[in-house]
């Protein structure tokens, strides 16, 4: 298969309207769309394109994380940044969005006893359908493996979907810069309190780029595994464009690289290989 066209086969390109679209923190929405055809089993991590159609402004689609999926609802939950999303927050039930997905390649299932999950901004987005397909595979707290998320907002008036994973047995912990909820300070000083040396540990990442940095410079003194799941902007989300490429080395204790194209490629990385 051409290097340029590696796109998965099961990426849908339909339709989806709007069930609901409310407020549910400062700035942060929740969007239900139902769509017609089955969508295929959507991984962790994954994401969709969503266009609002019949207008040539904003022209293009922007990636939102898939947030809950079943066979005929797909949820998202944004905030609202700029132009695509400010026109979202005032869709209405009925109206008709178009959107493709399953994109990226999600977060890896790797063997390990501890994953730790570290979300700032809207970066909890991708982390939920990961607890829930994790929770489904392994329980929410076996022996050998567990799950920490670890969740770092501005202020509380921000934090949204907690309760969503608190129903899937996920207690967060939470960390405000403002210290108006939980811990005092940022979301990356929790990391070295939850690692438990002695057992095999994973870092995923979502979040603004100095969140990124941050976990990153504390997983690599811990010398853990760091997956970072990126929010670089795109236009096709297909791998066609190249809008969205990012430098990544051969491997990570290699100084060469070459371009990796977010949408395809990621948007989940290995931090040890992005080039910062
Ligand atoms: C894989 C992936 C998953 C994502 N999932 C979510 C999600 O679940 N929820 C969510 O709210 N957002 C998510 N994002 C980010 C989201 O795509 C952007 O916020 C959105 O494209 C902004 O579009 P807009 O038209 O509202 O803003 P624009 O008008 O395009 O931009 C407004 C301003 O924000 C800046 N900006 C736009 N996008 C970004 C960005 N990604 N990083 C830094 N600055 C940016 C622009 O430079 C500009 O200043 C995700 C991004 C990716 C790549
Ligand atoms: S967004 Fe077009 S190649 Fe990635």
């Amino acid at each position: 298969m051409s290097p340029f066209c590696h796109t998965p086969r099961n990426i849908r390109y339909c339709q989806g309207s709007v069930e609901s679209n409310t407020a549910v923190a400062e700035k942060t929405f929740h969007i239900v769309l139902t769509v017609e055809e089955p969508l295929p089993v959507i991984r962790g991590g994954q994401f969709m394109m969503l266009r609002l159609p019949k207008r040539t402004d904003p022209l293009l689609g922007r990636p939102l994380a898939v947030y809950r999926s079943s066979e005929h609802r797909i949820e998202a939950l944004y905030v609202t940044a700029g132009k695509m999303t400010h026109r979202l927050a005032e869709v209405k039930r009925g109206e008709l969005l178009n959107l493709w997905t399953p994109l990226g390649n999600g977060f890896p299932n790797n063997d390990v006893c501890h994953t730790i999950l570290v979300a700032g901004g809207i970066g909890q987005t991708p982390f939920l359908l990961f607890v829930q397909q994790f929770t489904r595979q392994y329980g929410v707290e076996q022996n050998k493996k567990r799950l920490t998320l670890l969740y770092g907002a501005k202020t509380q008036s921000r934090i949204a979907g907690m309760d969503d994973f608190r129903q899937l047995g996920i207690e967060p912990m939470i960390a405000t810069e403002d210290g108006s909820l939980g811990y005092s300070g940022f979301v990356t000083d929790l990391i070295q309190r939850v690692y438990g040396s002695g057992e095999t540990t994973q870092v995923f990442c979502c979040g603004p780029m100095p969140m990124l940095h941050a976990a990153f410079s504390v997983t690599k003194n811990l010398s853990l595994p760091c997956y970072v799941s990126l929010e670089t902007p795109m236009s096709c989300g297909l791998g066609i464009c190249f809008g969205c490429a990012v430098k990544y080395k051969t491997a990570s204790d290699s100084d060469d690289w070459d371009y990796r194209r977010t949408c395809i490629d990621g948007p989940v990385f290995d931090a040890y290989r992005l080039v910062h």
